[in-house]
């Protein structure tokens, strides 16, 4: 298998209060519905259920970020969101994120790690299927404009 595309400069950190300008620009950028406010990122940054992560490189310390929500009660750890920004995506900003999200996982005795994405983001479906991630469900009328939604997951 070829190997990811990664960017050895990029780094993952938790998210800051400094960084909500960022997050909140990003997500009303890159999806059109179903976004997190701002009040909510606030909320999951303090949360002991929620990791929301930020990707950053040498001279540029916002490119992406992404949010992982643990439930007390099971070992199964979701993906709840991922972006990339739009000038930064294809260069392992988003597989770095999802390896945080991983590592994250694991640390909390995870044994799984699981999303749901568009049926119609074939960008998103090829790399998580590129990084272990296998179909295990679908969803009709997931989204609130209707689309479908895949249910993916992996072992950790
Ligand atoms: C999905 C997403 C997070 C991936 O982030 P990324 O930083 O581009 O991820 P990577 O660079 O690690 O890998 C992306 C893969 O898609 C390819 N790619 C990235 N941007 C692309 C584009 N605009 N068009 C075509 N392919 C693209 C990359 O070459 C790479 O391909 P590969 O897996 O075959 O190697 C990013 O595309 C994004 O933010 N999309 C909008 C939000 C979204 O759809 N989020 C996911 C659903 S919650």
């Amino acid at each position: 298998m070829r190997p990811p595309p990664v960017t050895a400069a990029v780094r993952v950190r938790r998210a800051e209060v400094s960084d909500l300008d960022d997050l909140v620009a990003l997500e009303e950028s890159s999806f059109a519905q179903d976004r997190l406010s701002r009040a909510q990122y606030r909320k999951h940054l303090d949360s002991e259920s929620a990791l929301v992560l930020v990707a950053s490189a040498n001279h540029r310390r916002f490119l992406g970020t992404a949010v992982v929500f643990f439930r007390k009660g099971t070992r199964v750890a979701r993906l709840y969101s991922i972006a990339t920004q739009p000038q930064a995506q294809g260069k392992g900003v988003g597989s770095a994120l999802i390896a945080a999200a991983e590592e994250a996982g694991r640390h909390r005795g995870c044994h799984a790690l699981r999303l749901e994405v568009r049926k119609d983001n074939a960008v998103a479906i090829r790399l998580y299927e590129r990084l272990g991630y296998r179909r295990i469900g679908e969803y009709a009328r997931y989204y609130a404009d209707g689309a479908d939604a895949f249910r993916f997951e992996k072992a950790l």
